[in-house]
């Protein structure tokens, strides 16, 4: 089977383009390299390509059919909340602009299979313990409206093509399958947190008065590696007869806090952090968590590693590339 990862020299991507070539899949990355790093996509062929660009879609089409390709996973956005806020256009244009072109090369390359890239943040702030699939999103920001509004996309595009798409939202991802692939980006929780403390910082809680057990906000981080796995599962699962679900929470279904975060920094790196507690930061929901109990079930896919494997191989990786 090949399958063409656009987006593929990225963080996330990057994972899976190892994982299916560790598989035996043919694997082909599109990537513009405005973020992406050439070195990720070792062992697999690499297409210059903005999928923004106007004659993306033609170029495409042409890709897919040169590497006979029967499977696209696209993972090519911007996907900053704060950024999305300031810059809406650039979200709309680039994020649902760019999945229009995927769509359409699919349609004229016929190819059926679509895996794509959606995010937690559909949700907004949920006022539930557990999110799942059938909760009406509502986003908040650009970021999350454009990853909904990509959904629908999929949705329309099943119907007009034949297309068979899954949309897998992922909660908050982090730490590293092989350590040339890390995070290299500071700005999720984990990298702010390692990259603070390589400078002699501490790190900083963004509130602890909410109401949750400690008072920190609660996510639910989710291993890199198994994010990959699920999407290779996502993979298996369009290729089969039986496909009831089109969209799928990824996370563990756990709960960690900001402090935990932190505690179990400290402990993958031997030091007790020093945490300073500022004040909240705007949008940033008390508790999201999810229920993966619908990818489980009809997947076969659940999380296998915790937060402190999580943690651990983030900090291991930099350890691996020279860094404290
Ligand atoms: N946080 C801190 N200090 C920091 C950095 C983060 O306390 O220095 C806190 C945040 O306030 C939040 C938690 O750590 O409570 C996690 O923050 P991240 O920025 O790592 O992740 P978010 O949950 O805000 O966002 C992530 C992805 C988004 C996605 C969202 C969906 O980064 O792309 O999950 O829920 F939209």
């Amino acid at each position: 089977m090949t399958t063409l990862v656009i987006g593929g020299a990225g963080y996330i991507g990057s994972h899976v383009v190892r994982l299916l070539l560790t598989k035996g899949e043919k694997v082909v990355v599109v990537d513009s390299l405005s973020t992406g790093i050439e070195e990720r996509t070792a062992g697999a062929e690499l297409v210059e390509l903005d999928v923004t660009a106007p004659d993306a879609s033609e170029k495409l089409a042409f890709q897919l059919r040169a590497a006979g390709a029967d499977s696209v996973i696209h993972f090519a956005a911007h996907k900053q909340v704060g950024e999305s806020v300031e810059k809406p256009e650039m979200y709309w244009h680039d994020n649902i602009g760019g999945l229009a072109n995927v769509l359409a090369a699919c349609a004229s390359a016929e190819v059926r299979d679509v895996v794509f890239s959606s995010s937690a943040a559909v949700y907004g702030v949920p006022d539930v313990d557990l999110v799942t699939e059938e909760l009406t999103p509502q986003p908040i920001n650009p970021y999350g409206a454009t990853k909904y509004v990509g959904e629908w996309m999929l949705a329309d595009a099943e119907r007009a093509h034949g297309l068979r798409t899954v949309a897998l939202r992922y909660f908050n991802v982090a730490g590293a399958g092989w350590p040339e692939l890390a995070d290299t980006a500071v700005m999720n929780l984990v990298p702010i947190v390692l990259d603070r403390l390589e400078q002699g910082k501490d790190p900083v809680v963004f509130g602890d008065d909410y109401d949750t057990p400690d008072g920190t906000c609660i996510r639910d981080y989710v291993h890199v590696l198994d994010l990959a796995e699920a999407h290779v599962a996502a993979l298996d699962y369009l290729r089969g007869e039986e496909r009831p679900h089109r969209v799928f929470n990824v996370g563990t279904g756990t709960g960690s806090s900001v402090l935990e975060v932190l505690d179990a920094i400290g402990r993958a790196r031997g030091v007790e952090l020093t945490p300073e507690i500022g004040p909240r930061r705007a949008g940033d929901p008390a508790r999201l968590v999810c229920s993966a109990t619908r990818i489980e079930e009809a997947l076969g896919w659940t999380g296998t590693h915790d937060l402190d494997d999580i943690v651990r191989s983030a900090v291991e990786a930099r350890r691996g590339a020279g860094r404290p």
